[in-house]
């Protein structure tokens, strides 16, 4: 019989996406609002827009899922302290949740030609 064969590279690629998809949770934004507004107080740094406060701006996000996740379970050294939330204070789920708020959150930064008075000066350079 003629079995079709996979590589061991093809199984690799398929158990390290699977394993991958298993470290990052699927997020639900509605369920992450409250965990980041109160219960883990990000929104007192990031404030409630993830655009002030003492922290940095977390929209529009740039990181993704699995770099946003290793970033809050070990924050880098920072003057004001941000707390590391590791996986005994805060489950891989609720993280998810968190990231998938942020993400849904709207950057309010407009471009400056997208402002009238901006756009007059941008427009009267030459
Ligand atoms: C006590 C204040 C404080 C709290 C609470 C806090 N953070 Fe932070 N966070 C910071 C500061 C300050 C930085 C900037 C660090 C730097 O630039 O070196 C930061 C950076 C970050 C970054 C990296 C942003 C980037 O693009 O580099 C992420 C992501 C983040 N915080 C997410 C969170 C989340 C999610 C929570 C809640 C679970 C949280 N933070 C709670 C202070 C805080």
């Amino acid at each position: 019989m003629n079995m079709p064969r996979i590589s061991h590279f093809a199984v690799a690629l398929i158990l390290g996406a699977v394993i991958a998809r298993a470290q990052t949770p699927a997020g639900e934004a509605s369920r992450g609002k409250d965990l980041y507004d109160k219960k883990y107080l990000c929104s007192a740094c990031h404030g409630f827009s993830g655009q002030n406060g003492v922290g940095a701006r977390l929209v529009p996000m740039k990181l993704t899922q699995a770099g946003f996740m290793a970033y809050v379970r070990h924050p880098h050294d920072t003057p004001t302290g941000m707390p590391p939330y590791t996986a005994k204070v805060m489950p891989d789920q609720e993280l998810a949740d968190i990231y998938a708020y942020i993400k849904s959150l709207p950057d309010s930064v407009k471009k400056a030609k997208d402002i009238p008075v901006l756009n007059d000066i941008l427009n009267n350079q030459k």
